[in-house]
C-alpha cells in the first residue's frame, strides 16, 4: 500500500499518479534505457512493495524515434486540425 488506505491515506494520491502520467511517457519519449547485466532480477521478500535488490538500468538519450504506429498518426492529425481525437 505504498499511499496508504482510509481516513489518514495519502491526499496526493491523485496527484502522484497524475505526476508519473506525464513523466514516464515524457522519459520514455526522450531516453532509452537498457538493463545493465544478464543475471536475473532478484526482490527483497520481506518488504511489502515490489523491490528489486539488483536491477538497473543506462539510459542513453534518443537521438531518432521509431516510425509512429497507425493510430499514432490518426491521433496527431486529428489534433492537429482541432477535432477532439477518437480514442
Ligand atoms: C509517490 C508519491 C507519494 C507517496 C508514495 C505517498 C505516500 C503517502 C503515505 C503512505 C501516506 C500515509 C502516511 C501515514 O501512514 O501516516 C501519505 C500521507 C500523506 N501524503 Fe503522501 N505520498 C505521495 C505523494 C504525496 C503528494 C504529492 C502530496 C501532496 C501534494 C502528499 C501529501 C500527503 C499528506 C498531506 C498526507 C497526510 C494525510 C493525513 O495524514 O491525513 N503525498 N502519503
Amino acid at each position: 500500500m505504498p499511499f496508504a488506505t482510509g481516513p489518514r491515506g495519502c491526499i496526493g494520491f491523485n496527484f502522484a499518479l497524475g505526476e508519473v502520467k506525464v513523466l514516464l511517457p515524457e522519459l520514455v519519449y526522450r531516453y532509452e534505457f537498457f538493463k545493465e547485466g544478464e543475471e536475473a532480477v532478484t526482490y527483497d521478500p520481506e518488504f511489502q512493495l515490489i523491490r528489486p535488490m539488483n536491477f538497473y538500468v543506462r539510459a542513453k538519450k534518443r537521438t531518432s524515434w521509431p516510425e509512429k504506429s497507425k493510430d499514432a498518426k490518426k491521433i496527431a492529425e486529428d489534433y492537429k486540425e482541432g477535432e477532439k481525437p477518437r480514442v
